[in-house]
């Protein structure tokens, strides 16, 4: 049985201040949950301050992004031990706003997750296809070669230390949130992947999130999918209510 997973994306979202004042109201709300994740990634600045505020809750802080290098002369970047000793147990790798933006490519992504592993980081790595990729009938395509170049050389005994996210570029801050079926059917085919390449237990282990246009009133029928194991909440993740009303659904459906 995967534990169920639901990661906050804040982006470039909220000063420090806003973001105590989130935190406070979700701890408030979230306190008592048990057997789910529920992880927050703000932005760098915010990190030591919300680490502070997490201590001894059951929420887990994660960053948005690292560079693949312990240190060196990389100005503006931020690296996985850094990221460790502000408290991050999680980071997120690959996304698309940073593919799409800012030249994050599949070999800077399969750099980072090393060096997060190596470092006692738990990856997220986001995967996923534009509207134009979908449309040509490409996405099991492209979704093989992000994992195939991502993971690259991960030793197998390690694959269930990271986790994956699928995030259809097209849904991402849109409005248009993937179907159940077309989000189960390309968690189902990453899962297919993943046995053929490490086997049917191993690949059982990994969880695998969805992302693009989460909310309370769409998470229910994606969290029922088989291979379904979470979410990445962008912008419901900076509402209090609308965050905890999705981390509740997929801690207790029934409810
Ligand atoms: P939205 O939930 O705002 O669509 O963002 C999804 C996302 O990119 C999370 O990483």
């Amino acid at each position: 049985m995967r534990k169920p997973i639901i990661a906050g994306n804040w982006k470039m979202h909220k000063t420090i201040e806003e973001g105590e004042k989130l935190v406070n109201l979700l701890k408030r709300q979230l306190y008592d949950l048990e057997d789910i994740d529920i992880v927050l990634c703000p932005p760098f600045t915010h990190l030591a301050y919300i680490a502070d505020m997490l201590e001894s809750s059951n929420i887990l802080l994660g960053a948005q992004d690292m560079h693949w290098e312990d240190e060196g002369a990389y100005t503006g970047e931020i690296s996985a031990p850094m990221l460790k000793s502000a408290g991050c147990k999680f980071v997120l790798i690959g996304h698309s706003e940073r593919r799409q933006l800012f030249g994050e490519t599949n070999e800077t992504v399969h750099k980072k997750l090393t060096s997060a592993l190596n470092n006692g980081l738990t990856p997220i790595v986001c995967i996923g296809e534009n509207l134009k990729q979908r449309e040509e009938g490409v996405t099991f395509a492209l979704v093989s070669e992000q994992l195939e170049l991502a993971l690259k050389a991960l030793q197998p005994e390690r694959l269930k230390e990271i986790i994956i996210a699928y995030e259809p570029v097209w849904a991402i801050g849109s409005g248009k949130v993937a179907s159940s079926e077309q989000a189960q059917e390309v968690h189902r085919y990453i899962r297919d992947w993943l046995s053929k390449n490490y086997g049917l237990s191993l690949a059982q282990e990994v969880r695998i999130q969805y992302g693009g246009s989460v909310k309370p009133d769409n998470i229910a029928g994606l969290i029922a999918q088989a291979d379904v194991d979470g979410a990445l909440v962008g912008g419901s993740s900076l509402d209090a209510d609308s965050f905890c009303a999705i981390v509740k659904i997929v801690r207790d459906p029934t409810s």
